[in-house]
């Protein structure tokens, strides 16, 4: 069978390469993909993003099964385009990825199913936004409504950043035009105190399938300091994620969130994305619903499923997702992401690759090599890999316990470099700090 991987990071390298295992898949196409999706044994990348091409192919080359990776595609459609062309794609609807797309959506859905997460208000009024920020004092945090690529967040530890960033967000023009309808929103929430965990679910629009958590690391520096990312690393599992927290997370979170969208019309299948906060006392928050998988939190859960994906994704799309286990290798994984210099604010592009490991060996996937270098914003240049977006490479180890795991990607990580090279060097921190 061939299949077909929309997406262009290291969550969609990581896609492609599990696929790619499954003795039912002849062929991974990768689109538009990147330098490393372009060199694994049995993929291969075609120069298509556009919705209306990208069906078009799937029809041509009799796509079995499409897989969607970022948000954008999903938000523009492309799940509702290729099921009406009779085409078979992994992913939710453009209403069903409201839960992503629109804060203002996922919080009154929240509201509506009892779902736990943070109180909020939303505004479209600059002065009654002041006013609020002004009756709830800090911490308090600041959301721009809608898909802002990560900048649309500011955790304000003081009044004043709160009434900054309200001007920013209702009063600039640059991000009021990412709203659909031409009005910009912002949601100010509570702040929550605890710790962050990443915990998906493959949906088939009314079963659940839980995959195994993880951990992000958000913040650009060591100690969760800097800027916000994308993602500079992550780790399989999250210990903060104990057998009673799951129950937890599935019984308030998860089967809540499924059954919501069911009754409400938009049945959910993809990958739902709950990004947790978890209390001292254990008890689970929704910080963010995306309605995708994370990046780079699927290279480290790729990598510890041992089940094959193809099938996995066929029972997603059949609605069986009930009849199905995933398995998962003992060993934690954690990634380790080398971003470009200037990134995330204005990545530089063009730096060639040194020490990339050579083309991977169909062999070694058999004996589970413990490590493997996803790549993400990368390019072939003049017979070289340089770097061709922020975040370049997500370099990924399995070992036991998490520890070995981090030695492993870090031991990985020193023998690749390019000029201007950012990377944390305390990705599991959290978990090695309290766990050892
Ligand atoms: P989001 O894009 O909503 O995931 O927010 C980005 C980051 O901001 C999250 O990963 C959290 O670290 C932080 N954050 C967002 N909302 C809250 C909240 N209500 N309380 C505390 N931290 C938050
Ligand atoms: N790593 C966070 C995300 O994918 O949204």
């Amino acid at each position: 069978m061939k299949v077909l991987v929309i997406g262009a990071g290291a969550r969609e390298h990581a896609l492609a390469w599990k696929l790619a295992q499954s003795p039912r898949v002849q062929n991974v196409f990768v689109a538009p993909g990147n330098a490393g999706t372009a060199h694994e044994p049995g993929c291969k990348n075609v120069a298509l993003t556009a919705i209306a091409d990208l069906v078009a192919f799937a029809r041509t080359e009799q796509i079995a099964l499409t897989v969607v990776g970022p948000e954008g595609p999903l938000a523009d459609g492309v799940v509702d385009a290729f099921r009406a062309a009779g085409l078979r794609i992994f992913g939710p609807t453009r209403a069903a990825a409201q839960l992503e797309s629109s804060k203002d959506f996922a919080k009154s859905f929240m509201a509506r199913h009892h779902i736990p997460t943070a109180r909020y208000r939303t505004f479209s009024d600059a002065a009654a936004a002041h006013a609020y920020v002004e009756s709830e004092g800090a911490p308090i945090v600041v959301k721009a409504d809608g898909l802002a690529a990560g900048k649309g967040v500011v955790v304000a530890l003081t009044s004043a950043e709160a009434h900054a960033a309200i001007d920013a967000m209702l009063g600039d023009q640059s991000l009021a035009v990412q709203y659909a309808d031409g009005t910009a929103r912002v949601v100010i929430e509570e702040f929550m105190a605890g710790e962050e965990a990443s915990f998906i679910a493959m949906v088939d629009g009314r079963h659940v399938l839980p995959l195994a958590t993880s951990q992000d690391h958000k913040r650009l520096r060591d100690g969760d300091l800097g800027p916000n990312t994308g993602g500079m690393g992550a780790y399989s599992p999250a210990p903060v994620v104990t057998p009673a927290v799951h129950n937890r997370v599935m019984h308030d979170i998860i089967r809540p969130a499924v059954e919501g969208m069911a009754r409400e019309g938009i049945p959910f299948s993809g990958f739902l994305y709950a990004g947790l906060m978890i209390d001292g006392a254990g008890n689970p928050r929704v910080v963010e619903f995306n309605a995708r998988l994370g990046d780079p939190e699927a290279e480290v859960i790729l990598f510890r499923l041992t089940s094959d994906l193809f099938e996995l994704l066929e029972h997603a799309i059949e609605g069986t997702l009930d009849t199905v286990e995933a398995q998962w290798d003992r060993r934690a994984a954690l990634t380790v992401v080398l971003a470009a210099p200037g990134y995330p604010e204005a990545p530089r592009k063009g730096a060639v690759i040194r020490g990339l490991p050579a083309r991977s060996d169909p062999a070694q996937d058999e004996a589970r090599d413990p490590t493997r270098v996803f790549h993400a914003g990368t390019a072939e240049r003049d017979g070289a890999v340089a770097v061709a977006g922020g975040r370049v490479l997500a370099v990924t180890a399995l070992g036991e316990p998490l520890r070995n795991a981090q030695r492993g990607a870090y031991d990985a990580v020193e023998r690749i470099g390019f000029d201007g090279m950012q990377f944390r060097r305390d990705i599991g921190h959290r978990a090695l700090k309290v766990r050892g």
